[in-house]
C-alpha cells in the first residue's frame, strides 16, 4: 500500500515529468548546493519602506524591478529577481484610512504585474496576469487600505510567469494597521516580526534553481530569504507574523519546546477570539499571526520553529530563537508559561472590531461547484477541466450579493495538495468534508488549503468593486499551468 506521503511523491513527479522535459528534471537531482551550517547566520529583517511623499491622506512610495546579484548562502552572489534590491522586497507598513500609491518601475526584459495579495482594490490596480507594466515602463497601483488589520503580501502575477518569478524573489510584506491594532496590548517595534519563509532550491553555484512543480526537490527553506537562521531575542513577548511566500512547501509550525503560539490573526486580520494552538498549518499564501512569550525562558535558551510537515529531517528545523536578555535565573527547566496563566488580557475574550455587517451572517443566493485536479492527459492542472483562459468569465456576480463556492480536491488518487485563493475578498470556510471548520480556520480568510479528496465550502461577499479578479490554487506552480479562473463583479441588475 501506498501511504500518503508516497503517493504525494508519486503525484508530483508523475504530474512534473509529463509537463516537464526529463533533461530539466535530472539535471535539477544532480548537482548539491553548497553546505551551509544550521542557525549560523543572523535572521535579517526587510526594511520598511520610507514613503518619498506623503499627503493628508495618501503616501507615494517608489519601487523598481530589476535583477540583483545579492548573497544569499554566505560568500556568494546569487541571481534574484527583487523590489529594490530586496529578497523578500521591503515592507511596507500602511494605515486603514490612509491610501498607499506605488509607483512600479519595471526593470526586467519581459512583463511584470504586482498584486496585493488579500486586499481589497480596484481592478484596475489588482496586478491581474493579463494587465502588465511593460519592460522600461512604470505604472502607479493605488490601494485604499479601507479594510482591517491585516499581514497582506505583494507579489509578482506576471500571465504564465507567477511562479518563477516568485520563486526568484518578486514578493514583500505589507503590514496594513488599524485603530484596533493600535489599541491592543500587542508587542510593536521591533517585537512585531514580518517572518517570510519560502521554499528553494540552490545548485553548486548557489543559483537558484527553478524546475517547476518539483517540491520533492526544493531542499531549503529561507526565512526572510537566509537559510535556517538564527534569531536573537529578548526575554518579551513577540508577535509574529507568519507568512507562506513558497511555491509549493506547506508548513506546520510548532516550537520544539512544544510551548503553544497564541494565533491571534488569519489572512485577512484578526479572529473574533485568539486560539491557543499547539501547531499551526500555514500552506503556500496564507498568513498566521501568533504571540510567543520569552518572558519567562531562561537566558541562553535556543528554541527552533519547527515545520512538522516537512518532506525530510534537514527541513524541520527553520528558525532558531536565541533567548538573550539580562538576569540570572533559577529555575531553568520552566519553559514558555502557558497562555491560560499569562497576563494578556485579549487571550481571554473577543477582540473589539468585528465587521458591523456580521460576515458569519449573510444569505448566500447562489452557490457554484469548481473541481480541482490535474489532468494527467492535458499535463495541466485544471479548474472544472479547463485551464485558464483569460478571455473566460468563470463566474459573473452581481455586486452586493453573496455566494457559496463549492471546492473539491479531485487529487485524492495521485495524493496531490490544492488550495484555492480569490482576489478582492475575504471569506469564511463554512465547512470541510460536512464538518464545520474551527474558528481560527474560518474567517477572515483568502486562501483555503484543499487536502487530496477534501471538499471545502466557502462564502464570500461581493460588496466592494466591479470587475475582473483571478482566483486560483496558490501552489503557484499549479496556478502558472494552469490552474486559474477569473471572477467578474458586475452591477446589479
Ligand atoms: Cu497571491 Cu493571485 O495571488
Ligand atoms: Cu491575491
Ligand atoms: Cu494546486
Amino acid at each position: 500500500m501506498l501511504n500518503r506521503r508516497d503517493a504525494i511523491k508519486l503525484g508530483s513527479v508523475v504530474g512534473a515529468a509529463l509537463i516537464f522535459p526529463t533533461k530539466q528534471l535530472a539535471s535539477a537531482f544532480s548537482d548539491d548546493p553548497p553546505e551551509v551550517q544550521p542557525f549560523s547566520l543572523p535572521l535579517s529583517i526587510p526594511p520598511v519602506l520610507k514613503p518619498t511623499r506623503s499627503t493628508a491622506d495618501t503616501d507615494f512610495y517608489d519601487m523598481r524591478i530589476a535583477e540583483t546579484e545579492l548573497e544569499v548562502l554566505p560568500g556568494i552572489r546569487t541571481r534574484t529577481l527583487t523590489f529594490n534590491g530586496g529578497f523578500p522586497g521591503p515592507t511596507i507598513r500602511a494605515q486603514r484610512g490612509r491610501a498607499v500609491v506605488i509607483r512600479q518601475f519595471n526593470g526586467l526584459p519581459g512583463p511584470a504585474t504586482v498584486h496585493l495579495h488579500g486586499a481589497d482594490v480596484p481592478a484596475s490596480s489588482d496586478g491581474h496576469p493579463m494587465d502588465p507594466i511593460a519592460p522600461g515602463q512604470s505604472r502607479v497601483y493605488r490601494y485604499p487600505n479601507d479594510q482591517r488589520a491585516a499581514t497582506l503580501w505583494y507579489h509578482d502575477h506576471t500571465h504564465h510567469l507567477e511562479g518563477e518569478r516568485v520563486y526568484r524573489g518578486l514578493s514583500g510584506a505589507y503590514l496594513l494597521s488599524d485603530p484596533v491594532d493600535a489599541v491592543l496590548p500587542l508587542p510593536s517595534g521591533e517585537y512585531d516580526v514580518p517572518l517570510m519563509l519560502r521554499d528553494a532550491k540552490f545548485d553548486s553555484k548557489g543559483q537558484l534553481v527553478f524546475v517547476p512543480d518539483d517540491f520533492m526537490n526544493r531542499p531549503t527553506v529561507l526565512v526572510n530569504g537566509r537559510p535556517q537562521p538564527y534569531f536573537e531575542v529578548k526575554r518579551k513577548l513577540y508577535r509574529l507574523r507568519l507568512i507562506n511566500g513558497s511555491n509549493l512547501e506547506m508548513f506546520k509550525f510548532r516550537l520544539s519546546t512544544g510551548a503553544p503560539f497564541l494565533q491571534i490573526a488569519s489572512d485577512g486580520g484578526f479572529l473574533r477570539v485568539p486560539a491557543v494552538r499547539q501547531e499551526i498549518d500555514v500552506w503556500p499564501a496564507e498568513r498566521a499571526e501568533v504571540l510567543v512569550d520569552f518572558r519567562s525562558v531562561p537566558p541562553g535558551t535556543a528554541i527552533a520553529l519547527q515545520n512538522v510537515a516537512a518532506l525530510s529531517e534537514n527541513k524541520r528545523d527553520i528558525l532558531q530563537f536565541r533567548v538573550g536578555g539580562k538576569g540570572s535565573w533559577s529555575k531553568p527547566e520552566i519553559a514558555i508559561p502557558s497562555w491560560s496563566r499569562t497576563r494578556i488580557p485579549l487571550v481571554r475574550g473577543e477582540i473589539p472590531g468585528w465587521p458591523a455587517n456580521n460576515p458569519l451572517r449573510g444569505r448566500a443566493t447562489k452557490t457554484r461547484r469548481f473541481v480541482l485536479r490535474l489532468d494527467l492527459a492535458k499535463g495541466q492542472f485544471v479548474i472544472n477541466d479547463k485551464g485558464f483562459d483569460p478571455d473566460r468569465v468563470d463566474a459573473t456576480i452581481e455586486h452586493g450579493s453573496t455566494e457559496i463556492w463549492e471546492i473539491v480536491n479531485d487529487d485524492a488518487a495521485l495524493g496531490i495538495q490544492h488550495s484555492v485563493h480569490l482576489h478582492l475578498v475575504q471569506f469564511r470556510v463554512l465547512d470541510r468534508n460536512g464538518k464545520p471548520e474551527p474558528a481560527y480556520d474560518s474567517y477572515p480568510k483568502d486562501t483555503v488549503r484543499l487536502f487530496p479528496g477534501d471538499v471545502v465550502r466557502i462564502q464570500a461577499t461581493f460588496d466592494s468593486h466591479l470587475g475582473r479578479y483571478p482566483f486560483h490554487c496558490h501552489f503557484l506552480d499549479h496556478a502558472t499551468h494552469s490552474m486559474m479562473g477569473q471572477f467578474e463583479v458586475v452591477p446589479r441588475r
